[in-house]
């Protein structure tokens, strides 16, 4: 039970790995708001959780959605203690066929939606002076880029600085900002890449994922349980002398 007590908000919990987080939150003791798009699938996943885990519509690329969603988590839970910036959409294109709608609306999710949940939560914990735990979800495509995939990868390098500013910038108060950079994670997201290879590379279905599964030096992809381990550790006390940091949970794919 180390999040005895805590309150946390993970945005984009719906499925796949935010969702595993608030499962393994939950069983640590802490209650939990599940914060995505995809409010139907939200309150199943919450209700099937059980009476510490709720469920509010957000889209974190509308300010008015961000101030409604937080404000009802905060109101339902009684304090916000932790936030995890865990929305993300993926795309894949050559750099001749990028468009600026897909750009705009990565970005949209990916930056900004990290950076204004980011900034509606800390509001929140400044004002109450305890503190409080920021997860933003990085990437090993934020560590370098890809051919196919130009502008996912740079939305997530900017996960990476937006954590390092941020982290500097909040640690006077207490809030300790640091990122979790996954590297490839087996789940709906994948089947989604899969079929961008698949499309771009002429690759069967499935033949991608087993492709960067084989090259993981671990030996295979990553589940999201390999990753709870850490966002569990960074929202605890024990993790309250790191400061600005991207972690890599990947198998070793990347050595930082
Ligand atoms: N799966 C991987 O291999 C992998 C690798 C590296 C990093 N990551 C990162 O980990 C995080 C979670 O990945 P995942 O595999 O669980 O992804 P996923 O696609 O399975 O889940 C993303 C969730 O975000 C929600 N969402 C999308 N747009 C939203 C919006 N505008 N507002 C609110 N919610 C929105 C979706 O409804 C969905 O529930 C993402 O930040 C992703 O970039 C994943």
């Amino acid at each position: 039970m180390r999040l005895a007590g805590k309150a946390a908000l993970i945005t984009g919990a719906a499925r796949g790995i935010g969702l595993e987080f608030a499962r393994a939150y939950l069983a640590e003791g802490a209650t939990v708001t599940l914060a995505d798009i995809n409010i139907d699938a939200a309150r199943q996943a919450a209700q099937a959780l059980g009476p510490q885990a709720h469920a509010v519509a957000l889209d974190v690329t509308r300010q008015e959605s961000i101030d409604t969603a937080f404000a009802e988590a905060i109101a339902r839970m009684g304090k916000l203690d932790i936030l995890v910036n865990n929305a993300a959409l993926f795309s894949a294109a050559p750099i001749a066929e990028i468009t600026r709608a897909d750009h705009d609306r990565l970005f949209a999710v990916n930056v900004s939606g990290t950076l204004f949940c980011l900034q509606a939560a800390v509001r929140h914990m400044i004002d109450r002076g305890q503190g409080g735990t920021i997860i933003n979800m990085a990437s090993q495509a934020g560590r370098r880029g890809e051919s196919l995939v130009a502008v996912y990868c740079a939305t997530k390098a900017a996960v990476i600085s937006l954590t390092q500013s941020a982290g500097l910038n909040l640690i006077a108060h207490g809030i300790n900002v640091n990122a979790i950079a996954p590297g490839v994670v087996d789940g709906e997201h994948w089947d989604g890449v899969d079929a961008f290879f698949a499309k771009y590379e002429g690759k069967a279905p499935g033949q991608k994922k087993r492709e960067v599964g084989a090259a993981v030096p671990f030996g295979r992809m990553g589940t999201a349980a390999d990753l709870t381990g850490m966002a569990i550790f960074l929202a605890t006390d024990e993790a309250k002398y790191i400061v600005a940091q991207c972690f890599g949970v990947d198998g070793g794919n990347w050595m930082a």
